[in-house]
């Protein structure tokens, strides 16, 4: 008897005669209808019990969480909502799950809270919006491998233990191999933790682009895709401390080549999952349209999840230099009263995400690319402008979410490289490698990074990060 996923059985074409699927049971109803899920696809295939002819103690151990092999026949199904059901023939118990016990978990089929879900994150793909939630998150993980693959670009695999600071934040984990109970000591009898990597000082990386760009430089366009850690002591629902980042870096292409790039790729990106991913996302958009109900007017979302995704595929992106988005922000106000929390009083000043969200939801009324910063508020490796007070940086801002893409051109030249190091105290030696692609053939070049975790909420709807994310790592938790 063959094998089927629920996604498969729902999706044939034919009425099947003998089918064998397996899963874990969603309700189990009137002791004759099993909802029955195994991961497939948001929706679950109903298994008819012939409850007479089935032995009373296997009746009792189909609940709610125990996973089960199903034996029967596809057949059109009687009641409304599905096409096909399952006639069942026989059932095997293949693992208990004891009621008392399932009842306190999120797999008892009720509306949870967020932060009860985040408690049981090891169970939470058991209930419909996590599983939604990450197949998505799959999906896009995939759409964008494809996207470099057909585009020409190799993945290039970062380290994750480095000995540079690539931001140049400090925001780095230390990464130690010190003997706790025996550790070295320096001359004044303190812990020496300047060489605690096998005698050299490493953390783990902030982001792969240093390394993405020595790749760049010989093999002409390249990606990484992998996790990157900050250590900054941010609790809000867009910080993670662990997170997954997507840099791609070419040669020969200046900023205006990396917005075109930024811009193709997200858009082909959200096209992907709205062709591939329907059911998932119109589960999700339902479940948005339920949870607005409940929120005075004012904070309902203004789009639904697929208008969201259509809003960034079909507007063009609109390119606006930081000193325009100033001017704009001095001369608004967020509405009719209030004024923005946080005030803008001078050229220079970095804008928070209630202003990013201002250009993006109220002004522009589409996506929108932020270029040309002041150079004291970004970091090292951006190329100077020839005003020499601002640099080809580039940030792209998304409804509901503020920034998701930060990028720039990168500084080709050794002498202004150097300087500008050396104005931030960055040691040469640290990144002398990093220097000599100045030296061998120096070019214009150019790359972003896209944060994941903001693409899954901004795709999904969730709005606090640690629900996109399997096993969230923030200040408070890294419990799983
Ligand atoms: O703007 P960031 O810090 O830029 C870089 O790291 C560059 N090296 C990228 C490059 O040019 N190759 O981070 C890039 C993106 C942000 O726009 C944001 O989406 C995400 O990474 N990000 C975070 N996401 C979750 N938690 C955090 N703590 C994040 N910090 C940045
Ligand atoms: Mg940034």
């Amino acid at each position: 008897m063959k094998s089927y996923t629920v996604a498969e059985l729902l999706s044939s074409e034919t009425l099947l005669q003998e089918v064998t699927v397996k899963g874990w049971v969603r309700t189990f109803r009137a002791n004759r209808f099993i909802a029955l899920n195994d991961g497939s696809t948001i929706n679950n295939i109903q298994c008819v019990v012939d409850f007479e002819n089935t032995n009373e103690e296997t009746l009792k151990r189909i609940g709610t969480g125990a996973a089960i092999a199903v034996k029967g026949e596809l057949i059109e199904s009687q009641g409304k909502g599905q096409k096909v059901e399952i006639q069942v023939t026989d059932i095997e118990i293949l693992g208990d799950a004891d009621p008392e016990e399932v009842s306190e978990t999120v797999m008892q089929p009720k509306r949870h809270t967020l932060e009860f879900l985040r408690k049981q994150a090891h169970l939470r793909t058991r209930t419909n919006t996590f599983s939604a939630v990450m197949r998505l998150r799959s999906s896009l993980s995939f759409a964008i491998h494809k996207y470099f693959n057909e585009n020409g670009f190799y993945y290039m695999h970062a380290p994750i233990i480095t000995g540079s600071d690539a931001e140049g934040a400090g925001e780095m984990f230390r990464v130690t191999t010190l003997d706790a109970k025996n550790p070295p000591l320096d001359d004044d009898g303190n812990v020496d933790y300047s060489k605690d990597f096998f005698g050299k000082e490493t953390n783990l990386t902030v982001s792969g682009q240093l390394e993405a760009e020595t790749y760049a430089m010989s093999l002409g366009k390249v990606y990484t895709f992998g996790p990157t850690f900050r250590a900054e002591n941010s609790n809000t629902s867009r910080h993670l401390a662990e997170f997954w980042m997507i840099e791609p870096e070419v040669a020969f292409m200046d900023l205006a080549g990396n917005m075109d790039l930024a811009e193709d790729f997200m858009k082909s990106v959200l096209s992907y999952v709205l062709e591939h991913n329907a059911d998932d996302l119109a589960f999700l958009e339902n479940r948005l349209i339920q949870e607005d109900k409940s929120k005075p007017q004012a904070e309902r979302s203004e789009m639904t999840l697929t208008e969201k995704l259509r809003f960034v595929i079909d507007n063009n992106f609109k390119r606006v230099s930081y000193t325009e988005a100033i001017d704009i922000l001095r001369n608004s106000k967020p509405n009719k009263k209030k004024k923005f929390k946080y005030i803008i009083n001078e050229w220079g000043a970095d804008l928070q995400s209630e202003h990013e969200r201002f250009l993006v939801e109220k002004h522009f009324k589409c996506p929108v690319i932020l270029f040309d910063y002041p150079a004291n508020i970004k970091a090292f490796y951006m190329r100077l402008n020839e005003d020499e007070k601002t640099v080809r940086a580039m940030d792209i801002l998304f409804p509901g979410i503020g920034e998701i893409v930060g990028g720039s051109q990168r500084e080709e030249r050794l002498d202004v490289l150097k300087e500008k190091m050396a104005a931030l105290d960055i040691p040469e030696e640290e990144l002398w490698w990093y220097l000599e692609l100045r030296k061998y053939g120096t070019a214009v070049h150019s790359g972003f990074g896209l944060g994941f975790e903001r693409l899954v909420m901004f795709v999904t709807g969730m709005s606090n990060i640690r629900d996109v994310i399997p096993y969230p790592r923030t200040p408070q938790n890294a419990e799983f």
